[in-house]
């Protein structure tokens, strides 16, 4: 048996219920697939306990974080708590510069069903990722709190961070990303997209990305402006596959994604550094609808599947790799079968209903058959 140790941080408004939710399912689909098991390691961090405390995450929780072998993160933030500059608490920016978790990944992936926002039937094809870099670009001074303390009331300076370190590892993590998703049958093509025509930094993004490009024959690439891609995005995002960029436009492009397949509610993330990974939404805490069930638990519940693929990768478990796989054929499968519905998008299921239907999906042998064939 494998144990894995899991530092989980619920976070605020729906966090708790979401990442509850995340759990249920992969201890069942643990259960189910045998062979290892995640223990939940819980870490009380974010606004509340800020309020509470005048700290974001509790005493020793970071190297409680340190020595995990992922991080669960449900959602931080609430609009009434707010650092004494005035930004908002949120320990888990300073986590990705802390474990330097450059390769922010975060699938744009269309599900059947769901209210697509676009119009067009390709639109059912669309399956991408954001690699979006999570520790430097136009965050960098963002990232670590008050690194530029706002000194005078006549301009604010935030600096576009891009080093050759950082931008290489990065942009290997999109063509390896490619490589694996083309095993798949996927299309298997990366596109740097960047503002390379007006930005220094940027023309030096993409530089880097031409030269280590040419250690991935086996693998299309092209380039695009950050403006255009947006563009594109609504146009013909099923054309395109990984698409690697550095943060802010990340930030952007990850919400316009999520926006085309539906909502939020479906956008996963993964944070991967050399040595950590951290895995969460990339929505935030709703607190409009925090302790009501309307929560949609399956981005949470999708970058559960991404924790499980890391874990399986990096300690060489394939039953981890089952695991995720088992959950995301009952996603897929719920959808098909109008099964799974939402409320986010108009139908009648709140965080529990949602969490009881795949739990009764991943138990049917027919989803487990179609899983691990
Ligand atoms: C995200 C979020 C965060 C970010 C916020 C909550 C700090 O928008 O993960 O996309 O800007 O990175
Ligand atoms: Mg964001």
């Amino acid at each position: 048996m494998q144990n894995f140790t899991i530092a989980t941080i619920p976070g605020d408004g729906i966090g708790k219920d979401i990442i509850k939710s995340a759990i249920e399912l992969v201890d069942l689909s643990s259960e189910i697939i045998g062979g290892f098991k995640c223990e939940w390691e819980m870490i009380d961090a974010g606004a509340e306990y800020y309020s509470k405390n005048g700290t974001d995450v509790e005493p020793q929780g970071e190297d409680r974080i340190n020595e995990a072998d992922s991080i669960f993160l449900g959602a931080i933030g609430l609009p009434s708590v707010r650092y004494e500059d005035g930004t908002e608490i949120c320990p888990h920016l300073r986590f990705r510069e802390m474990f330097s978790l450059y390769a922010g990944v975060r699938p744009v992936k269309a599900y059947p069903n769901i209210t697509n926002r676009l119009s067009n039937k390709l639109s059912s094809k669309i399956d991408l990722v954001i690699l979006r870099e999570s520790t430097e670009g136009l965050f960098y001074t963002a990232a670590v709190h008050n690194r530029c303390p706002v000194d005078n009331n006549d301009e604010v300076q935030d600096i576009m961070r891009i080093t050759r370190n950082t931008t290489e590892k990065l942009h290997d993590f999109a063509f390896k990303l490619a490589r694996q998703r083309k095993k798949k049958g996927k299309l298997g093509k990366v596109t740097c997209v960047d503002k390379a025509n007006v930005f220094r930094s940027q023309a030096f993004f993409r530089k880097i990305f031409d030269e280590r490009k040419t250690n991935f024959q086996d693998i299309q690439s092209d380039h695009c402006y950050v403006d255009a891609m947006a563009l594109n995005l609504i146009r013909n995002p099923w054309e395109y596959d990984v698409m690697v960029m550095e943060n802010m436009f990340g930030d952007i492009l990850s919400d316009l994604g999520g926006g085309l397949v539906g909502g939020m509610g479906m956008a996963s993330c993964a944070e991967i550094g050399d040595n950590h990974g951290l895995f969460q939404p990339a929505h935030g805490s709703a607190p409009d609808i925090m302790g009501q069930d309307k929560a949609n638990p399956l981005a949470t519940i999708l970058s559960s599947t991404l924790m499980l693929d890391y874990l399986a990768d990096k300690n060489n478990c394939s039953n981890a790799a089952k695991s995720s796989k088992l959950i995301e054929t009952a996603i897929e499968v719920g959808f098909q079968k109008n099964k799974l519905r939402p409320m986010e998008f108009g139908g009648d299921m709140g965080t529990q209903a949602i969490t009881k239907e795949l739990m009764d999906l991943l138990k049917d042998t027919n989803v487990q058959k179609e899983a691990l064939n």
